[in-house]
């Protein structure tokens, strides 16, 4: 079969590892993406036949694994929100064999980079059985998942060759605004009229070139708070919780240290235990309301003795907070948020000396059940 990609896509370049050039790429894959699937006027270019499909559903059902999943948990906040229609995200080798009762008339939506997580391909082929359109997001053409699903977005994130996914976790959450502000002006929502998903991508491209260039910074952190732990915490809540998990996920799958995404108020209900001195604790912290909730209970593992650290937007910063992310809608703050945690997963497996793009017992797509 054919791959169409130029060398310079999958030459490292002087990067050392693909890892740090592909979060370098994420600034370009976001305007790309507005480029591709935004008209002119900013208007998303989505086929009115996937839509069609889309508006007649009274349920949304995500699935997908690992990054993907996480990726899934940030579109249930976009669709939620800006379409009005309810929907579920599910680990894809759970959903495989315990199936949730489906509503009337569910829609499924597949988060696959590589398109061929056999977890994933197997709910597919019950969906399939079952008679029901799905869609596939993915950033490999004709990939498995993409030929048996009714419908395709690609990516677009040019090939993903570090086993961490960054990229495409960023990617997915961008085509997810995009589709879920189509879906939800094509049923005059109108959080979705007023969502200026294109200027938002935009804010998101130059914010992201801002975080990717505060490198050194990030490199300091991540050698004098994470280098020596043999555990960490991320906590947020909601939207910020979503995020929390994939940013436990890059740090645990390359660097090797025992990390765990809480919602930050369920800490206090028995996993506080586990804080000792100078455990990192990092908060993120990106949506108004829950931002001094999720302060306090920062404030609470710190009385246990841990170290806490902030990544946190800007309108909402205070002195003394570590990582400042550019301003942009709170259902975008992923995007950004995301970009500091890979650093510091990065920083921190390259100078524990590990081979950050091919971490141990780890495949890039895993094709078995
Ligand atoms: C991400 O860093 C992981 N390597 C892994 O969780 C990955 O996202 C998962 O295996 C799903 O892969 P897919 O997106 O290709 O389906």
């Amino acid at each position: 079969f054919h791959v169409d990609m130029d060398a310079s896509e999958t030459d490292k370049g002087t990067y050392p590892f693909y890892m740090l050039k592909e979060i370098d790429e994420q600034p370009n894959v976001m305007r790309r993406l507005a480029q591709i699937y935004l008209s002119e006027t900013g208007e998303p270019v989505i086929s009115d036949k996937l839509l069609n499909s889309m508006k007649q559903a009274d349920r949304i059902y995500i699935v997908g694994a690992g990054t993907s999943y996480h990726a899934g948990l940030v579109g249930k906040r976009l669709f939620e929100n800006l379409t009005q229609t309810p929907t579920e995200v599910h680990i894809s080798s759970e959903f495989a064999y315990e199936q949730p009762i489906l509503s009337k008339k569910p829609f499924f939506i597949f988060l696959s980079q590589s398109g061929e997580t056999a977890d994933s391909r197997e709910v597919l082929v019950n969906v399939n059985a079952g008679g029901y359109e799905s869609l596939t997001i993915t950033n490999v053409q004709n990939s498995t998942l993409s030929r048996e699903a009714t419908y395709t977005l690609l990516l677009h994130a040019g090939p993903e060759i570090a086993v961490a996914s960054t990229k495409a976790y960023t990617a997915q959450i961008a085509i997810e605004a995009i589709l879920a502000k189509a879906l939800g002006e094509a049923d005059n929502q109108i959080v979705a009229q007023r969502f200026d998903v294109r200027h938002q991508l935009g804010l998101v491209a130059t914010g992201m070139q801002a975080l990717v260039d505060e490198k050194s910074k990030i490199e300091k952190l991540a050698k004098a708070s994470f280098l020596k732990t043999p555990n960490a915490f991320y906590i947020g809540r909601g939207i910020d919780w979503s995020v929390s998990l994939e940013a436990a996920l890059k740090l645990k799958e390359i660097s090797y240290v025992q990390a765990e995404g809480f919602a930050s108020g369920e800490l206090k209900h028995g996993t506080i235990a586990l804080i000792e001195k100078g455990t990192p604790v990092i908060g993120i912290i990106t949506q108004e309301k829950t931002a001094g909730l999720t302060r306090s209970n920062l404030q609470e593992t710190m009385a246990r003795g841990a170290q806490i650290l902030t990544i946190v937007s800007e309108s909402l910063a205070k002195p003394g907070d570590t990582l400042i992310l550019p301003d942009v809608d709170p259902l975008m703050s992923p995007l950004l948020s995301v970009v500091p945690t890979q650093l510091i997963a990065y920083y921190t497996s390259l100078n524990k000396g590990l081979d950050v793009d091919k971490p141990r017992n780890l495949a890039k797509s895993v094709t078995v059940e």
